[in-house]
């Protein structure tokens, strides 16, 4: 039977109330805020579209293996089940739990240390950058061309730029080559799998470890499915695989397609970083079987992990997101092309020609829709990733099986007419900023008061 287009595979069974908010109202709270949306409390919040990370709901099936979740403090029953489950999926032998994907980085980056000065990447992203740094690695992103043109209807943008790969380790002492599947901070693309293969082969060839920053394995393992031809018949399970098992190691954030509120954890082949890593793991989050999570919390990984390798999920979950970009490209949003996993991403900088890169257009775009419609979205640009980066993205991130399409036709109304304003929009400043990761608590101000997206 062919697939129901868009209807959701699974039945509400809870609910969350959401609060309608006035214009009026929002404003207030957005200066309260410093104009930083990741500073408002999430009740203000009408359709929140930050992040997918940790912001999905759980399925019946996850809720109830809660129950099973076994708090010994060493050798649970618990992360037996989840170390099977991770396996068998990635073929890798050790599995460590952590709290989430940034301490997954912060402890395998620190073991890496040793191996090089450098860290190649398609794009890292920026938890990773920002531990990378403190660490006192450098950083080369080495994205594909098709990336810079939002046009572009290239499948693959998030490949890595194999010519630029290959010359970086011929030069540079490299201490790891990190895919970034999907490629989220350049858009939520997909990387293909040759592309992946040939960049493993690089690796292999001038010796330097080949790790997947893999949160979004199973997203993006659908999207090779569904866009290259070669593998149209092969399962989601088995191109992830096959993607696992061209890779030294991994690390993963469950917060996204382990569907759960809360985890993460590195798969490594390497009996000696196994040590290593393990050794950085327990002074910090905890011993090596819970990593700084409950049983319960493993449990819930172990089966979300299962889940989103399923086809009706990932068809729904992917075909909802290119339904959500068409609405949005019909009426004329320039969006990035082709439609992300996701998220969706708004080319603020095709909308704002009257705005400047030190006018943080992005940030104002997003500041200005949330007053606009108590939409929270998350800014990808100048104050993400400083003055030089060359993109002003606005990022629509779709949490995980927790709005419908009258919630995204609400989204999709509101830009439509928001976008008839933005030519109005006014830049803004940063008025404090801490030293790393600055768009989490950065204070913001309109450069001029009349801005129309801070009414009087
Ligand atoms: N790597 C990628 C590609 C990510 O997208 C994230 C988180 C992390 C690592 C870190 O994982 O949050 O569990 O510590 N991304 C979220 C986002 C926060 O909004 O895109 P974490």
């Amino acid at each position: 039977m062919t697939k129901p287009f868009l209807m959701e595979p699974y039945k509400i069974k809870s609910t969350e109330p959401l609060y309608f908010t006035t214009r009026e109202y929002r404003k207030k709270v957005l200066e309260k805020a410093h104009l930083n949306l990741f500073l408002i409390p999430a009740r203000d919040v009408m359709i929140d579209l930050l992040t997918d990370s940790g912001t999905g709901a759980m399925s019946q099936a996850q809720w109830s293996a809660l129950l099973r979740g076994d708090e010994s403090y060493a050798g649970a029953e618990s992360f037996f089940r989840f170390e099977s489950t991770i396996q068998k999926i990635t073929g890798m032998p050790h599995i460590i739990p952590t709290h989430q994907g940034r301490s997954a980085e912060r402890i395998l980056l620190g073991a890496l240390k040793t191996r090089g000065e450098y860290l190649l990447s398609n794009t890292l992203f920026d938890t990773t950058r920002a531990n990378a740094g403190l660490l006192g690695f450098k950083v080369l992103d080495l994205p594909s061309e098709e990336m810079k043109d939002t046009k572009s209807e290239y499948p693959f943008k998030g490949n890595i730029h194999l010519e630029k790969l290959e010359q970086a380790l011929q030069t540079h002492s490299v201490a790891g080559v990190i895919m970034t599947i999907t490629n989220n901070s350049g858009g939520g693309h997909p990387a293909d799998f040759e592309n992946i293969k040939a960049a493993a082969e690089l690796c292999k060839k001038y010796k330097a470890p080949f790790i997947l920053d893999a949160c979004r394995f199973a997203e993006n393992a659908w999207f090779i499915k569904t866009r290259n031809k070669s593998f149209q018949n092969h399962s989601p399970r088995d191109i992830a695989r096959k993607i696992f098992d061209l890779a030294d190691m991994c690390y993963v954030s469950a917060k996204k397609d382990g569907l759960s509120h809360i985890g993460g954890f590195i798969c490594l082949r390497d009996n000696q970083l196994f040590t290593d890593c393990k050794n950085r793991l327990i002074p910090l989050l905890g011993f090596s079987t819970y990593g700084g999570l409950a049983g319960r919390d493993l449990e819930a990984i172990a089966v979300g992990l299962e889940e989103a390798l399923e086809e009706d999920y990932l068809h729904y979950r992917i075909s909802s997101t290119a339904w959500f970009h068409g609405e949005l490209k019909a009426a004329s949003i320039p969006v990035v092309h082709p439609a992300g996993g996701h998220a969706v991403y708004i080319d603020v900088k095709k909308l704002t020609p009257h705005l400047s890169s030190s006018d943080h257009p992005a940030q104002a775009f997003a500041a200005g829709f949330y007053g606009f419609s108590g939409v929270r979205s998350c800014e990808i640009g100048s104050v993400m990733f400083g003055e030089s980066y060359s993109q002003e993205l606005v990022r629509l991130a779709i949490p995980r099986r927790v709005y419908t399409r009258s919630h995204l036709n609400y989204v999709i109304e509101s830009l439509t007419q928001f976008q008839k304003e933005v030519q109005h929009l006014k830049g803004i400043e940063i008025t404090w900023q801490p030293e790393v990761l600055r768009h989490f608590t950065a204070h913001f101000k309109w450069k001029d008061k009349t801005a129309h997206t801070s009414p009087a």
